[in-house]
């Protein structure tokens, strides 16, 4: 599907990647863009050139009111991008609690759930699509983020089968698997770290080009990818070493 003209809704779109897709959205001359966030006032950056073709979205994405809300107001969605996610960079064992663990799971895998149920007929309607932000730990996990691997594993199976089942109604889904990016979340992680920019271009183009598949995005996503397709038990004994830290 084209950018041009789509009308798109980006989650956690008032910092990180999020809101990089919104300014690449632009540029590619999207028609409208939902940015949705919990907190509209974090969107006053993104709002104050007082571009007409964003409107600003109240959505946590683990409320189901504000899910069914975003449905009922943004039924001309064409693009549906799934990118709010939470990571608390905790071990399975070390973390003093599994509250964090549940938290990774309705941000990363109940929150892209519901809100491709609530928008399905949505773009059953407009013919649109979905991108699903994953990442590397979708396939390889980080004991340093343990739990986060976790939900973001459960990200990729679970868009592995709404690509499935959407096919029937002529939907198209992404899944972008990217390593760490210059972002909040990813400064926890070591350097060298993606731009943002170089995510989204990648995401856009190969939504563009119609793509239906996972993307690999970044040239550094790509290293450790094709060493993973080649040797995986490698990769992960590599990444088994990185280990939380310790209180
Ligand atoms: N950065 C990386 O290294 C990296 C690598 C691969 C994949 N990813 C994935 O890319 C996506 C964006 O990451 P990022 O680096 O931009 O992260 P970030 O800078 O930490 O931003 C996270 C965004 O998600 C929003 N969010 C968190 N919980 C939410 C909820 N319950 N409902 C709605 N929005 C919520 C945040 O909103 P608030 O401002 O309100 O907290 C913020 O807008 C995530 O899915 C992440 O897992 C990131």
């Amino acid at each position: 599907m084209k950018i041009e003209n789509a009308v798109v809704l980006v989650t956690g779109a008032n910092r990180g990647i999020g809101r990089t897709f919104v300014e690449e959205l632009l540029k590619r001359g999207a028609a409208k863009i939902y940015v949705a966030a919990r907190d509209t006032a974090s969107l006053s950056d993104l709002l104050k050139a007082g571009d007409r073709r964003l409107v600003a979205l109240p959505l946590d994405v683990t409320d189901p009111d504000q899910v069914a809300a975003a449905a009922s107001v943004a039924n001309d969605v064409t693009l549906l991008i799934n990118n709010a996610g939470y990571a608390a960079f905790d071990g399975a064992i070390s973390a003093t609690s599994i509250d964090d663990a549940r938290q990774e799971m309705e941000v990363n895998y109940f929150g892209p759930l519901a809100m491709t149920r609530a928008f399905a007929p949505v773009l059953a309607k407009t013919g649109g699509g979905v991108v699903n932000m994953l990442s590397m730990l979708s396939l390889i996990s980080l004991p340093m983020a343990a739990t986060y691997s976790a939900s973001k594993a459960a990200g990729l199976s679970l868009t592995r089968s709404i690509r499935a089942e959407l096919a029937g109604q002529g939907t198209q889904v992404v899944g972008v698997l990217a390593v760490q990016a210059e972002t909040e979340m990813g400064a926890k992680m070591p350097e060298p770290r993606l731009s943002p920019l170089e995510i989204v271009t990648d995401t856009l183009d190969a939504v563009e080009a119609g793509s239906n598949d996972e993307v690999v995005a970044g040239a550094q996503t790509r290293g450790i990818h094709d060493k993973f397709t080649a040797n995986p038990q490698q990769v992960q004994a590599m990444m088994s070493t990185k280990l939380p830290q310790k209180r």
